[in-house]
């Protein structure tokens, strides 16, 4: 069991969530952030940090939603570890919002 970001972190990556992250188990990519559910602890305290609700149990996911369960566990392998907020994208706002994002993911 881990948490998952989904959909609403791509183009926005806030990054909040890396400030408070007890283990370090989130890896930056150039758009979207992703978790490492090897390290994931399952504590939760990521989720309130987002501020569009990204991040999820992976128990608590959609049928639609699961791709990102096997998208975060693929990225964390390719991407940096990170621990410290990089501030969010330039178009974060414009993008919070906005469904249909995944084939705007890169890897
Ligand atoms: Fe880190 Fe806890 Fe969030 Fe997992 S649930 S990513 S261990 S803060
Ligand atoms: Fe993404 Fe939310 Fe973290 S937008 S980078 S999961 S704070």
């Amino acid at each position: 069991m881990a948490h998952v970001v989904t959909e609403a972190c791509i183009k926005c990556r806030y990054t909040d969530c890396v400030n408070v992250c007890p283990v370090e188990c989130f890896h930056e990519g150039p758009n979207f952030m992703c978790i490492d559910p090897l390290v994931c602890i399952d504590c939760g305290v990521c989720v309130g940090e987002c501020p569009v609700d990204a991040i999820r149990p992976d128990i608590a996911l959609s049928t639609h939603e699961q791709i990102y369960v096997k998208l975060n566990a693929e990225l964390a392998r390719r991407w940096p570890a990170v621990s410290e907020s990089s501030g969010c994208l330039p178009e974060a706002d414009e993008w919070r919002q906005r469904p249909g994002k995944l084939n705007l993911l890169i890897r």
